[in-house]
This record gives structure tokens, sequence and C-alpha cells, in this order.
């Protein structure tokens, strides 16, 4: 959470900075600032609410030079105001940082700094830091800032600027992310890579305790005691328009409609020639796998429903035990996991602080360790043993898509393996699937087609105070995603539940008019899902189906029906939760909302 940004160069900082703040708001929301060095100052602008209200500040009293450092913030410590805001300024102006992480021992390290004298004006426990590096300042930023991370215990990337040595940005992280943009005559810092795409695509990703330093020229690193450090470049694959909304009011609907191709995109590289899933990143051997007695997967959020697809992916096809479990729960329950573990962490920025815990504890405990990621480098993908990398481009709107899906063709595509190689899936079912995994670019791209239909039943619904999502077997994960997506873009009360438990006590909340999503895409369990419909049709529900096409009875018992393309019920969730992402997108947009940047949520969740 917390977006930074700094530059250093021959152009006006000021219109860089915000517009790499722009690209970071994703991370935080609720402030942002400026600190800019000139002419022997600097000056520093900063305001509660969203970048806007800066840019408006900026364009009325603009701060003109070519040094600084940029903060969009997301409030841990102390509420929201202009004073919490960052960057944070020494009481004497001549040290200001922008921090992005939180300090846990910071109220220790604040009555030490109180009793030496040092005023403090805010809640946060980013001033620390700021008064830190004052107290070890002797001329020189870089020792400072060593001296003062010295003292710290939590995380943080910071980009600190010095009116006595302008002519640096020192920047240095732990934990928490930080991308270095080399550029021409200009460098760069930035919690992310979008912040620097129109600038630069060659970076240097830091390490843990590693620190940069900057000037308009040059880029040293160095390592946590201060040595030298040689660094490949990292060259950016993906260009702007990746970042960019394109045509479209937000990214969650570009997102939307870019998961045909995320999806070829992460399947394709994982089939050889002939079709097989090959995935190099993870070569397991029959023999490694046969020594796997279970598979835990762990995460948060979108990334644990798409866990939940993977155990019943992994479960059907290789038949071994799969748990899955919410990374904030897992870091604190003594988990059974040893050697014979394989424990996969799903997150897909790789820096979701409660995931990136409970992978270390994993790693403690011995499990072999796998990351399904979509980000480059990030915290998870270096930790872990071994990277899937979900190639499905950056992902910009707080509420996960694409990367849901994703996420999901990547458990598809492990249990294929794991199955054929125990030999626990016939080599039949094994091609038939994939045949079809294959049609699913084209078929996510049919459903698209109908997302008017869509927008006109999320018109007559909009105005519903709470939802209910249920579903059976596979369904069930799915209406958690889509239950998930309606409560965190449009603030409609939701719940998902599987349907057969409604009558242990949810349905005592259904009444006339009350909206229940109920998912009946499995064959399986459709007449055991019509008995659900039929109960809350009884207590007056509204009910808007999913299932798939061809369906007529479901015409007859549900009051509308979202149809997806026919599939294996194996693999209905890629498809079956995009008429969920549509709804509440539209649901969001009829009541208003801001749907890229919901109330109170961020896109990655740095603390725990
Ligand atoms: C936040 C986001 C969710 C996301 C979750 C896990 O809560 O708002 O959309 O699913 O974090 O993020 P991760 O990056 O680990 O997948």
């Amino acid at each position: 959470m917390c977006g930074i940004v700094g530059y250093i160069g021959g152009k006006q900082a000021s219109p860089i900075l915000i517009e790499g703040l722009q690209k970071l708001e994703y991370r935080g929301y609720d402030s942002a600032g400026v600190a800019i060095y000139n002419d022997g100052e600097i000056a520093v602008q900063k305001y509660k609410g969203r970048l806007k209200v800066l840019e408006e500040h900026l364009e009325k009293k603009p701060i003109p030079g070519s040094v600084g450092i940029g903060h969009t913030r997301w409030a841990t410590h102390g509420e929201p105001n202009d004073l919490n805001a960052h960057p944070h300024i020494t009481t004497d102006g001549h040290i200001a940082l922008v921090h992005n992480g939180i300090i846990e021992n910071y109220t220790r390290l604040k009555e030490w700094l109180i009793e030496e004298g040092k005023i403090f004006k805010t809640e946060t426990d980013t001033e620390v830091i700021v008064h830190l590096v004052d107290y070890f300042y002797e001329g020189d930023l870089e020792k400072a800032v060593r001296r003062a991370i010295g003292k710290m215990e939590g995380a943080f990337a910071l980009g600190v600027i010095s009116k006595n040595e302008p002519e640096k940005i020192v920047s240095v992280r732990k934990d928490s992310p930080l991308v270095v943009g080399i550029g021409k005559e200009e460098n760069f810092i930035a919690s992310d890579i979008p912040a620097l795409l129109k600038h630069t695509k060659e970076v240097y990703f830091l390490d843990d305790g590693e620190m940069a330093v900057l000037t308009e020229k040059d880029i040293a690193i160095y390592d946590e005691f201060g040595q030298p450090v040689e660094k490949e470049p990292f060259t950016v694959t993906w260009d702007v328009s990746s970042a960019e909304k394109e045509g479209y009011e937000h990214f969650m609907m570009k997102e939307i409609h870019e998961q045909p191709k995320a999806i070829r995109d992460t399947l394709s590289p994982r089939l050889n020639d002939r079709n097989m899933v090959e995935i190099e990143e993870f070569n397991l051997s029959r023999e490694d796998i046969q020594r796997i007695d279970k598979i835990m997967i762990v995460a948060c959020g979108t990334a644990y429903h798409a866990g939940l697809i993977g155990k019943f992916a992994i479960e059907k096809f290789a038949k071994i035990p799969v748990e899955t479990d919410i990374a904030s729960e897992f870091r604190y329950r003594d988990p059974f996991v040893n050697e014979k573990t394989l424990f996969i962490a799903v997150s897909q920025s790789g820096e979701t602080a409660d995931t990136l815990a409970a992978l270390r504890e994993a790693k403690r405990k011995g499990a072999r360790t796998m990351a399904i990621t979509n980000v480059v480098g990030s915290r998870v993908s270096r930790e872990a043993d071994d990277v899937y990398y979900t190639w499905a481009g950056p992902e910009i709107a707080v509420a996960s898509t694409k990367a849901y899906t994703t996420q999901i063709v990547a458990f598809y595509t492990i249990a294929l393996d794991l199955g054929l190689k125990l030999g626990t899936l016939k080599e039949e079912t094994y091609h038939q699937i994939i045949k079809e995994l294959l049609t699913f670019g084209e078929k996510t791209e049919a459903l698209l087609q109908y997302k008017k239909d869509i927008q006109f039943l999320a018109d007559a619904q909009f105005n519903n105070t709470s939802a209910f999502y249920i579903g059976r077997g596979i369904d069930d994960a799915v209406a958690r995603e889509g239950s998930l997506k309606l409560k965190e873009i449009s603030y409609i009360h939701s719940e998902a539940i599987a349907a057969g438990e409604l009558k242990h006590g949810t349905i005592a909340l259904i009444e006339d008019g009350t909206l229940v999503v109920a998912l009946t895409t499995q064959d399986r369990l459709y007449d055991k899902m019509l008995s659900a419909i039929k109960e809350v049709k009884a207590r007056g529900a509204y009910v808007i189906a999913v299932a798939k096409e061809g369906n007529q009875d479901i015409q007859k018992e549900a009051d509308a029906v979202m149809s997806i393309p026919d599939t294996y019920d194996e693999l209905t969730p890629i498809l079956s939760v995009i008429p969920l992402q549509l709804l509440a997108y539209y649901i969001a947009v009829a009541r208003g909302c801001d749907v890229d940047k919901p109330k109170n949520l961020a896109k990655s969740v740095t603390v725990e």
C-alpha cells in the first residue's frame, strides 16, 4: 500500500511525479504529496483526498525544480489528513522523505527521539524515519539513511532527498517493493513499473536491504553493508498502453476485456507443440511428486478464491489431498507442514504481506514452495522455490479480474500435469481437457458480447441493499468471488453461501425482492441447485441464475439468466465468473461508485 515515486534529471519534476503517482493510485488514494528541491530549499505540498486535489493545488501554486519525490497514501498510522500525508520533512526542512511500509518499532523509536529533543507533528510511523535520518545526519545522506534503517524494524521502501545534497536521491527497501528506472541523463524510483513506463523500460529491482543512490547521470547500488553491487538491468516487455485505459471508462472494464488474451498468454507458454503441459518453471519429476503427500494453497482475497478452484482441480485430476487457507490465518495456526508438503502461494501482486509471511512460514517448516503470481520480480516470486507467472499484464483496478482467471488457468495446467505424471488422469481425458481449454480464449470473447444484457439486469438491481450468491461444488467457490466483486466495488452487502447451507440460517434473511445470484453450471448438482432456487423464490427472492447455454429449464425457474458457453463441468469457473464480474461492474457504475478505486481498499496490501 502507498505508492512512491522519485525523479532526478533535467526536466521539471512536478509533472513527472504526478504522472507517476497517477499510475500508482491503485496502491492507495487517501492523500498525496510531493517534495521538490528548488533554489536551496525543499518545497512540500501534500493534501488529503485523491491525487486530483494535489494536482489542483500544484496548478495554482507550481513548485519548480528537477529533483523530487512523491507519494500516494493508504493510511495505516494516523487518519488521512494533510498533516499525516507524505512527504515528511525535518523541522528545519533539510531532509524530506516518502515511505511505503510499516515501522513496527516506531513507538519505541519515537519515545527515544522525543527524549533526544525531536518534535513530532504527525501520528505517522514515517515521521520517526525522518527524525532518525536527521539524527544521524553528519553531511552524508547515504550514511545517515543506512544508520537510520539499522534502527528500524518492519517494512519500508524509502525515497529521501536533502537540500544539503540536492544532486541525489537516496532510496532503500526492505519487504516493500521498489524499482529504479534507468533513464538518459535522468533517473527514477517508483513502487511499481507502470509509473516509469512512459520514460524507460530499463529498470533495476532492488533486493532487501539494498540502497540505490541516484544522480542525474548515474545510479549506484549498494548492499546492506554499503558495498557496491553490480546489477543486471531488467527490460520491461509491456508497453505504456498496458497501463492506460485505452478508451474504456474504467481499468476494471478494460481488464475484464483483456481476459481472452490473458488466458491465452498464460496457457500457451505451458503447452508444447504436441499440446502437452510442460511447465518449465515447475519441473517436478514423477518421483518428486510421489513424495508429496499434501498440497497447501494459501492466498488472500480473490487469489484465495482462485486457490479454491485449484484445490478442486488438483484433487479431481491428480488425486492429491489439497488444503486451502487464508494467508492471515495460516501464519498463526501452526499448520501441519513438512518436507512432504507442496506449498503454493497465490498472489497477483506478489507482495501481499500475509501471503509472503505464510510462504516464509511454510519454507521454515521445510515445504517445497511455489508461487503463482503476475508480477515479475515480486517478493513472493523471489522467495518461492518455483515461480509460475500468469502473464496477465498489469492489473490496475483494485478489483481483480484477469488475474483471477489466469490463476485458475495456472491451476488447471498444474493439476493436469500432476494427474498425467501420477497416472490418476486418463490420457484421453487429459487431451480432451487441454483441447477444451484451448477454446477458452474464444469462449470468453463470445461471453463478453452479452455485456449489454448484463447491464440491463444491473440497472434493474442496483438499488438492492443486500445480495446472496449461492452455488454447489465448484460453483460455490465462484459464488464467493462473485460476491466479493459486488461488495468491494458497489458497497452492497453481499454474502456467498454454499447452497446446501442456506437452510441452516441464511435463508432467514431472504425476503421480497432480495437479490440471489445462483450458479447452476454443474450438471451433476443441477437438481440440488434447483431446490435451493425454489426455496429462495418461495420467500420472495429475485433470482439471477448463471447457467450453461442450452439449459432451457432454468429459464422457467429463475427471474433472469446469464448464460455461459457449454463446457466440461470442471472448467466452468473461468467462464462463469465473467458475467459476475460484469454484473458487479454495472451495478457499481449505476450506483455512481468509483469502480477502480473503491473506498477503504487498496490493490496491494503490504501490511498485516
Ligand atoms: C487486496 C486486493 C484484492 C486481492 C488481494 C490479494 O485485497 O484488493 O483484489 O485479491 O489484495 O492480493 P494479491 O496481490 O496477493 O493477489
